[in-house]
């Protein structure tokens, strides 16, 4: 009887992994590995990569996606100047007042506003996008199971549907996506965006640039979080060396 049990339980452990993986690898594809200069313990932002992403996600994005939690002033962090942030704001209509005669009214953008939303509400949106809601990208990267290589596979992965798959009205499919069919329309192709510093726009480039622009937006104090954990180890090593002289002086009358 104890044989029995232990010979299943064993058997259960054996394979249960096997078949909860199974079941996973039909669902989803495991991300296009990507290297990222802002990953790994010592990891910076690609300024010029984050500006270049800026301009895709002004040219292609935002026409659904908004960016709620960042305000034009924010841009001079990624290396704008005051007066590029003011004219990018200055492209931007946003509501204000009201004024004294009570109306709310337009004016362009200053530094202190954040990004204006692309539709005035969700239903807005969804009647636009064929149901499907456009999600806010600000914090898109840390929201997703994968970090920026899933941002990256579901813009560069899209493919025609494998033979026996029928898709929904209006939907696209990408084996990166969660079931695989996505509202959202292959959104950039080799040459969505022209450089303005004259980088070759491939389709891989657009998407590994807005999605290191996402990874800022996403976490604008990476920079400073991971060079603060730099700065705690060096201090712990010195401590370290100096607690240990400390032992042994204090020890050495012992003996
Ligand atoms: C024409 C409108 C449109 C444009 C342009 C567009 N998207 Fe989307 N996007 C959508 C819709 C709709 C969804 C929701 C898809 C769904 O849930 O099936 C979506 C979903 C997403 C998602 C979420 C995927 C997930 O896991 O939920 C990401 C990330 C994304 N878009 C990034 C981008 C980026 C980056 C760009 C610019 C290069 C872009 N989109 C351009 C409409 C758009």
């Amino acid at each position: 009887m104890f044989r029995f049990a232990l010979i299943s339980a064993l058997a259960a452990l054996f394979i249960m992994p096997l078949t909860s993986r199974t079941l996973a690898a039909g669902d989803v594809t495991k991300p296009i590995e990507v290297e990222w200069q802002h990953g790994g313990p010592f990891g910076t932002f690609d300024r010029a990569a984050v500006q270049r992403g800026l301009q895709v996600y002004r040219d292609v994005c935002s026409g659904c996606h908004g960016l709620k939690y960042i305000a034009f002033r924010n841009l001079l962090e990624i290396g704008l100047s005051e007066d590029q942030a003011k004219i990018i704001a200055a492209e931007y209509t946003v509501i204000d007042g009201p004024d004294d005669e009570g109306e709310m009214f337009e004016r362009p953008g200053k530094l202190f506003d954040y990004m204006p939303e692309p539709f005035d509400n969700e239903k807005a949106a969804r009647a636009s996008n064929n149901g499907a809601f456009p999600p806010d990208l600000s914090l898109i990267v840390k929201a997703r199971k994968g970090g920026e290589n899933y941002i990256y596979s579901i813009l560069v992965g899209y493919m025609e549907p494998p033979d026996g798959v029928t898709l929904a009205e209006g939907m696209a499919y990408n084996p990166y996506f969660p079931n695989h069919q996505i509202a959202m329309g292959p959104p950039i192709d080799d040459e969505a965006v022209e450089y303005v510093d004259g980088t070759k726009n491939t389709k891989e480039q657009i998407a590994r640039d807005v999605v290191n622009f996402l990874a800022w937006t996403a976490e604008p104090s990476l920079e400073a979080r991971k060079r603060m954990g730099v700065k705690v180890i060096l201090f712990l090593i010195v401590l370290t060396v100096v607690l240990y002289g400390v032992k042994r002086k204090v020890w050495a009358k012992m003996h």
